[in-house]
């Protein structure tokens, strides 16, 4: 079937603003939008740049706008966004994030807010035998934010960016939960001061942009509104 990428444009040494071009390509339904991006890179301008490494939704470095959404272009098919002949499908870099070239984006502020919220096993009490003993019911707590692979996805659909660029944002907040909701964690209260912020978790407000996009189906406005009543909880706990 013939379609046309229209892809969004920007090489920061000769554009002073981003500009959409035009590459038709004969596609078939099932294939990647990562493999038509590499042939529209490989036979047609080789100056197209773009992230991906592992190609099969474990990396999260090929989160872009395609057709409008959030998904990774090595799990999304041309079916999926085109289904007719001539079909034209938008390809863009996430929001919120500066552009470096083309579909790649600089995530030094997106991996600066993962950080802030200590996305490690915070204990510094002595191990009592050789492990820190967890129940199934204590791991399944947290086994939602494992998942994330930390694409992006989720950042650029959510809607309160726009008006708090400031917000830690959704993918930090899964992050967060990763060791809140875990047993043999104590670090709730070095994080509170991230968490419970107006930029923190209450700057959500359950838009839900973050669950519908994100590739690897995590709850993450769930996420974010348990941690809120963690918060809520720890405040009643120390009153
Ligand atoms: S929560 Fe989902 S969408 Fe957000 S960064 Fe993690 S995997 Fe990507
Ligand atoms: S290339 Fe790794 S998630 Fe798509």
């Amino acid at each position: 079937m013939r379609i046309v990428l229209r892809i969004r444009r920007f090489d920061p040494s000769i554009d002073r603003e981003p500009r959409d071009v035009d590459y038709p390509l004969d596609a078939e339904l099932t294939e990647r939008i990562l493999d038509a991006l590499i042939r529209v890179k490989d036979e047609q301008d080789g100056s197209l740049s773009f992230r991906r490494s592992c190609g099969h939704g474990v990396c999260g470095s090929d989160a872009m706008i395609i057709a409008g959404v959030e998904r990774l272009a090595c799990k999304t098919l041309v079916k999926d966004v085109a289904r007719d002949e001539g079909a034209v499908v938008t390809v863009a870099p996430l929001r919120y994030l500066p552009v470096q070239r083309d579909l790649m984006v600089d995530q030094s502020v997106f991996f600066q807010k993962f950080r802030s919220v200590k996305p490690f096993l915070v204990n510094d009490e002595p191990v009592a035998e050789r492990e820190r003993i967890q129940s199934q019911v204590e791991r399944a707590a947290f086994d939602d934010p494992t998942s994330c692979i930390l694409c992006g996805a989720c950042y650029s659909a959510c809607p309160v960016l726009e008006a708090k660029p400031g917000y830690v944002g959704p993918a930090a907040l899964v992050q967060a939960a990763r060791f809140v909701f875990d047993s043999r964690d104590r670090g709730f209260p070095r994080r509170m001061s991230v968490l419970d912020n107006p930029d923190g978790a209450w700057a959500c407000d359950n838009h839900f942009n973050c669950t519908r996009v994100c590739p690897r189906e995590i709850k993450v406005t769930k996420t974010i509104n348990a941690i809120k009543r963690a918060i809520t909880k720890a405040k009643k706990g120390s009153a």
